[in-house]
């Protein structure tokens, strides 16, 4: 087995255990996911929901807000984990969630409980995602 797919599996392990930690109290269904930055950082999440409804945080900017917390965040790469069956992948709101922080060519990656993936880049999650100019972009 290559090295990439051995942490792929690794974190595919991780994101099984975590799922027991979601807060899905509402709907039920599970989330964790994980952002690997581009310096190799690899940070967790899972999705917690609130009686407000419109409150609750998808796994994915979970994910995110750990991995920015602590220090700059590049996305080289994103998994996705649930309880559903088959390959679930970000909602329209995380897919710019990512974009915001990803590299160019950051891959998605959807694990399904049976070993079975999926990739896609985020380009194809999201054609023509929303960036402000540059010049408008203070970076510290
Ligand atoms: N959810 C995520 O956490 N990530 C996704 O990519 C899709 C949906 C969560 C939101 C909600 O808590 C539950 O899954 C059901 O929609």
């Amino acid at each position: 087995m290559t090295d990439a797919a051995q942490s792929t599996r690794g974190i595919a392990a991780e994101l099984r255990r975590l799922l027991a930690n979601a807060h899905a109290p509402y709907s039920g269904v599970h989330v964790a996911a994980a952002v690997e930055s581009a310096d190799g950082r690899v940070t967790y999440g899972v999705n917690v929901e609130n009686a407000a409804y419109p409150l609750g945080q998808c796994a994915e900017a979970s994910a995110i807000g750990a991995a920015v917390t602590q220090g700059p965040t590049i996305l080289s790469r994103v998994y996705v984990a649930s309880s559903l069956p088959g390959l679930v992948w970000p909602c329209g709101g995380c897919r710019q969630k990512i974009f915001e922080l990803a590299a160019e060519g950051c891959e998605v990656v959807s694990l399904g409980a049976d070993g079975d993936e999926g990739r896609q880049t985020i380009e194809q999650l999201l054609p023509l995602g929303f960036r402000l100019p540059p010049a408008q972009v203070r970076r510290s």
